[in-house]
């Protein structure tokens, strides 16, 4: 069984600990040329657990390396997720020797107020590093550092440097909103405002936020995003991530008008409209600084997270994207792209300049790439009001289907003959399904395949689609299919290589 998981299912390239439970990513920073990553971790059994925080380091966000743990659960409670800065300025007081401190804030979970019933059972706890995120001492003397206000879930506390007003800014889930407190120390904490009742998806808890200043592409305009996890009631059921758009005057977080008018058409706007893509976050403060944000997320939902047929270890994170500020006449909107440095992994691409189509159509043929690690892109043309349906199969029967109906504007992903399993049926039951802004003469696609994962990037990141599978041996093959004729142009097959 554990053989059959590392040849079948363990990721090329995306990040899993070696044992046990992984959920969101946590503690997201950057110092000295590494990338730090803390993640909700189990670490003696493979379904949720107390919760500790794991840790894995990286150069260039797409290899990483599990370090030892960094946090365990203490008499306040179990770790929840929580955020990271690594505090160059030693405003917090907490560097020593000319060391700069690496600051933790993260959600204390206390399971005996939660068995008594209790509503305060979460409170925000502190740590620091003085070894750059190697190894952790709680603030006893301060912790909680900022204390439950009377709500049951209090929780995900993300800090970022807050480059426009130039202090620090954390942003946490309350129950059905989110709320924005500031520091000049990291330690003190003032409550600013909330934002969110009564706006975008609300079908579940809101978790995980993250808030961040990001300049409109090509420009030198500056928005701010909120990034908000809940779960149930996510795009296609379950966990989703949804986002916002607005200004923040220092204290308020306000919608733009044109996101307000795109949230009253479609409710909610979602960072990835697949099904396993949660409680993601961004690294700020990189060698970019400003310019750039880097979402990473965890591949799985709630709905089957403790269930997918992995035993060595369950959970696994999404690619690290790019997350890019896009303005353009229906306003403003988030691309996310993979990673650049995924480039350095090409070891050979194959490029057809045009194929046409008129039936099912074979566009890699059995064996040819390695479909467990590898990027695709092509340009669909001379679309009509139909279906066109990407398709990958192996020899053992598993497929999985994918693409958009193009009369209804509508994107699927379906993989209900793609797992090896019949145990959990909220995984394969429903096609997920996604709106698409208009009906399309022409759609570029972009995707990323690794042994039980799809990442989907419609027309450059404007949409993205995360699906999970587990087939009984990896995909080999990949085809197309529509109605009428059409054209494929610039299929390219990047074979990767970790
Ligand atoms: C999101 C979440 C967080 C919480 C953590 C517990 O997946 O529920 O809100 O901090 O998981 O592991």
């Amino acid at each position: 069984r554990a053989n059959s998981d590392e040849t079948n299912y363990r990721p090329n390239f995306h990040f899993t600990p070696k044992n046990n439970w992984m959920n969101d990513p946590n503690g997201l920073f950057y110092a000295d040329g590494i990338y730090h990553l803390y993640f909700q971790y189990w670490p003696y059994g493979n379904t949720w657990g107390p919760m500790h925080w794991g840790h894995a380091t990286s150069k260039d966000l797409v290899k990483w390396e599990e370090q030892p743990i960094a946090l365990y659960p203490d008499r306040f409670g179990y770790i929840f997720s929580g955020s990271a800065a690594y505090d160059a300025q030693n405003t917090s007081g907490f560097g020593e020797n000319g060391q700069a401190p690496a600051v933790a804030i993260f959600t204390y979970h206390d399971p005996v107020k939660e068995k008594e019933g209790k509503i305060d059972v979460e409170s925000q706890g502190l740590a620091y590093s003085l070894d750059k995120g190697q190894t952790w001492t709680k603030y006893d003397q301060g912790n909680p550092v900022i204390k439950n206000p009377g709500v049951h879930d209090f929780r995900d506390p993300k800090v970022n440097r807050d480059w426009v007003n130039n202090r620090w800014i954390l942003v946490i889930a309350a129950q059905d909103r989110a709320q924005f407190y500031t520091t000049d120390n990291l330690k003190d904490w003032e409550y600013l405002s909330d934002f969110g009742v009564g706006i975008g998806a609300h079908g579940g808890v809101w978790e995980c936020p993250d808030f961040f200043p990001l300049k409109v592409k090509g420009t030198n305009e500056v928005k701010w995003v909120l990034i908000q996890s809940l779960n149930p009631g996510g795009a296609n059921g379950g966990s989703g991530t949804q986002y916002f758009i607005g200004d923040f005057d220092g204290t308020n977080f306000t919608l733009d008008k044109t996101f307000a008018q795109k949230l009253d058409r479609e409710k909610a706007v979602w960072i990835d409209y697949g099904r396993d893509n949660y409680a993601g976050v961004t690294w700020g403060g990189t060698p970019d600084k400003e310019y750039k944000r880097y979402f990473i997320g965890w591949m799985s939902n709630w709905d089957y997270a403790n269930v997918v047929p992995t035993q060595t270890w369950r959970g696994t994170n999404t690619t690290v994207r790019e997350l890019e500020l896009v303005k353009d006449g229906n306003g403003y909107r988030l691309n996310t792209v993979p990673i650049k440095n995924l480039q350095n992994y090409i070891t050979k691409t194959d490029v057809e300049k045009k194929i046409s189509v008129k039936q099912n159509t074979v566009l890699i043929p059995e064996g040819k790439t390695d479909l467990t690690q590898a990027e695709i892109s092509l340009t669909l043309k001379n679309l009509k009001k139909e279906t066109y349906t990407l398709m990958l199969s192996n020899t053992d029967g598993d497929e999985l289907h994918f693409g958009f109906n193009n009369a209804s504007g509508e994107f699927f992903i379906d993989r209900s003959k793609s797992s090896n399993s019949t145990s959990f049926h909220k995984f394969t039951a429903a096609v997920s399904k996604a709106k698409l802004p208009g009906i399309k003469k022409k759609v570029k696609l972009r995707f990323l395949l690794d042994k039980t994962s799809i990442e989907i990037f419609y027309n450059d990141g404007e949409m993205a689609f995360t699906e999970i599978f587990y087939t009984k041996s990896p995909f080999t093959s990949l085809s197309i299919e529509g109605g009428q004729k059409f054209d494929v142009e610039n299929l390219t097959v990047n074979q990767l290589n970790f």
